[in-house]
């Protein structure tokens, strides 16, 4: 496995991480603790193909993107401090933006499961999915909620087509993916994740702040990060109203980060939904941004 030496980070920072801030020996003990090989293959799904856009790019200087081990155990050290001010504190405004008990949750893009399994202890009751394309982070997921005794549920999949039914959620979640996907297969994911919410369900995204990153270009170059920069051009508000949600709402979390929340509107052909629309006037769909169009950012 080669690490990539042509960004920021690699050049400048990754002496200074490796040396002072990442316990070497912990990531070389939780390596050692996995049979990687046996675990991947029985998460993996055999019928997945990747789309070209995730196998054909590197991620975070590692080549070879997340298909691989290196990227699995590397990403927790790491990532504690791409969150700043605090990872838990971060990942926390996910759950202050939950509006109502979920009691099915699916976690897109979930990674090595950090968020995932906050989800699950801040929700007990819910069934808990997380969703993933690396069978080496599942993996990792996996591992990790094992250990804090959390039954989770994780699959192999890719989040622009899920094998669930229309409807089979009422909490739709993405942490820190959608700086990962090209805006076109951002826009796939979020009809998808409409697909299936139910009427009412709420989708919580935890990403970059879009707006720090525009006009923090050194920020978008830290990482190798293929799609930040189209990312930061996007709008999340916009995206969620294109793809039809209700409620858009985009909050700055800190300076860096940013956290969206949407509903599933009732639609206006359903006789049941009308009268709830009365009822519970937030499942409206009051975005402006129901066409293609790009609004001024929300914050
Ligand atoms: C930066 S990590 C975020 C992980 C986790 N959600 C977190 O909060 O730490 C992005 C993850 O998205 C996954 N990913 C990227 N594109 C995906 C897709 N189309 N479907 C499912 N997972 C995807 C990657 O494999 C990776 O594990």
């Amino acid at each position: 496995m080669t690490v990539s030496k042509n960004t920021i980070f690699e050049q400048f920072l990754a002496p200074f991480v490796n040396t002072f801030l990442i316990d070497q020996e912990a990531i070389e003990r939780f390596h050692r603790s996995i049979d990687w090989e046996k675990q991947s293959d029985r998460l993996t799904n055999p019928t997945l193909i990747y789309p070209e856009y995730y196998s054909s790019q590197n991620f975070h200087g590692i080549n070879g993107g997340y298909l691989n081990v290196t990227a699995a155990v590397t990403y927790d050290p790491i990532t504690q401090y791409a969150l700043p001010p605090n990872e838990t504190w971060v990942r926390q405004a996910v759950i202050d933006t939950v509006r109502t008990e979920p009691s099915r949750i699916i976690d897109i893009g979930c990674g090595t499961g950090s968020m995932t399994m906050i989800l699950k202890q801040s929700f007990p009751q819910a069934e808990v999915i997380g969703v993933d394309l690396s069978p080496y982070m599942l993996t990792c997921a996996e591992a990790k909620a094992k250990t804090a005794g959390l039954d989770i549920q994780w699959r192999h999949g890719n989040a622009e087509k899920i094998e669930f039914a229309d409807a089979s959620f009422d909490l739709v979640t993405a942490a820190l993916l959608f700086h990962e996907t090209p805006p076109e297969i951002s826009r796939k994911i979020l009809q998808e994740s409409f697909r299936l919410l139910t009427t009412g369900g709420q989708i919580i995204i935890l990403d970059g702040n879009q707006k720090t990153l525009r006009q923090t270009e050194w920020l978008t170059e830290i990482f190798e990060e293929p799609y930040l920069k189209s990312y930061a051009l996007g709008n999340m508000d916009a995206w969620l109203g294109a793809a039809k949600f209700g409620a858009v709402e985009t909050q700055n979390i800190w300076w860096v980060h940013q956290v969206s929340s949407a509903i599933k509107p009732l639609s206006d052909q359903e006789p049941d939904d009308q009268k709830l629309r009365q009822n519970l006037p937030f499942l409206n769909n009051n975005s402006d941004h129901s066409d293609n169009s790009f609004p001024a950012p929300a914050y």
